[in-house]
């Protein structure tokens, strides 16, 4: 199993520094944003995104990073953020990084204010840099990610199955920002356009990689921090089930199953019953083994660059992100 401590080692004095930047950029007069932050920061999660940032930034500069790939990676981190909070509100959640969220702390029409002000204040930092390019990507990400919330809503809404929508939205709501940070990353060591290139490709299929994962994290039982189980409560029919219910309507036999999904709201007993239709019918098999063709297309890219101790970190980081049990 991999160690995240230990992927991030070459860039750990780094990325460790990140809190006090994150909490400056964050500076506010509301009491209630305070505790926010301070709630925020008692529990940053896992940091994948700044790591993956400032790996890049190593790759491809063959050096230590410079402070400004980290002060880019500041900022889609706390799009991150603002992004799990108003993710929180949409999905009802009451836990994320194993505390209360903060729907729950203050109400779900305050947490989406403070979502707003997250992200708000990542733009503003964005323009700090002084970089069009960099600004571009910041507020495109905004853009995207929402989009493909909305679009995963469409599809629970209307039952929708059809892999290649769902490839598409997770891209948009996850593979996106990870993109965004090997560009951010190369854009900062001023890399050439052939490296910058190769570096978003490897964002991209690390994002879709770790949204599969997590997708799979869904039909466990297992303590990851937050609500497991959510996705189907929801409506939202992800790879595992999807791929089953897929195969099943091709013999014309998805139509029980189906019925549930339209159940609103979806009975636990339904949850339980579709949930092992996932696992019995191949659904985690078959996700297991998209995501490693995503993780492999990641490898595959990062053998390309010459051999560093970034590069090392990366394939790691590769490997962690289909391992990791949170
Ligand atoms: C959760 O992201 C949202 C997804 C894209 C699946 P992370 O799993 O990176 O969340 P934290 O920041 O570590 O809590
Ligand atoms: C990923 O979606 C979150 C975003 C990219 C907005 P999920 O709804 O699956 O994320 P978790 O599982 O709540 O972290
Ligand atoms: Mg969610
Ligand atoms: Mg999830």
């Amino acid at each position: 199993m991999h160690d995240l401590n230990q992927i991030k080692a070459p860039v750990a004095a780094l990325v460790d520094d990140f809190h006090s930047q994150f909490t400056s950029i964050l500076a506010t007069k509301s009491e209630w944003l305070k505790e926010a932050i301070e709630h925020l920061s008692a529990s940053t999660g896992k940091q994948v995104r700044p790591i993956l940032t400032a790996l890049i930034a190593g790759l491809l500069r063959g050096d230590v990073p410079p402070q400004r790939s980290i002060d880019a990676a500041v900022l889609l981190e706390l799009i991150h953020t603002a992004t799990l909070i108003h993710d929180d509100v949409i999905d009802e959640a009451k836990t994320r990084r194993g505390r209360p969220t903060l729907g729950v702390l203050f109400d779900n029409r305050v947490a989406v204010l403070m979502g707003d002000f997250i992200l708000s204040s990542a733009l503003v930092g964005a323009i700090a840099l002084s970089d069009l390019r960099i600004m571009g990507i910041v507020s495109a990400i905004g853009r995207e990610l929402t989009e493909g919330e909305i679009r995963q809503f469409e599809t629970a809404e209307g039952v929708i199955l059809d892999e290649a929508t769902y490839y598409d939205i997770i891209f948009q709501k996850t593979a996106v920002l990870f993109r965004s940070c090997a560009e951010v990353a190369a854009i900062t060591v001023e890399a050439s356009a052939a490296d910058y290139d190769r570096a978003a490709r490897i964002g991209a299929a690390l994002g879709m990689a770790f949204q599969i994962r997590d997708d799979i994290f869904d039909y466990h039982r297992s303590d990851v921090g937050k609500p497991t189980g959510n996705d189907i409560r929801e409506g939202k029919i992800t790879l595992p089930l999807l791929h089953v219910l897929t195969e099943l309507q091709k013999e014309g036999k998805a139509a029980p199953y189906l019925q549930l999904l339209e159940e609103k709201p979806i009975a636990e007993e339904s949850i339980e019953r579709l949930t092992t239709l996932a696992h019995e019918g191949g659904g985690m098999d078959y996700a297991w083994q998209r995501l490693y063709h995503y993780i492999d297309e990641a490898k595959t890219l990062l053998l390309s660059f010459p051999e560093s101790v970034y590069r090392s970190s990366l394939i790691d980081l590769a490997d962690y992100i289909a391992e990791r049990t949170i």
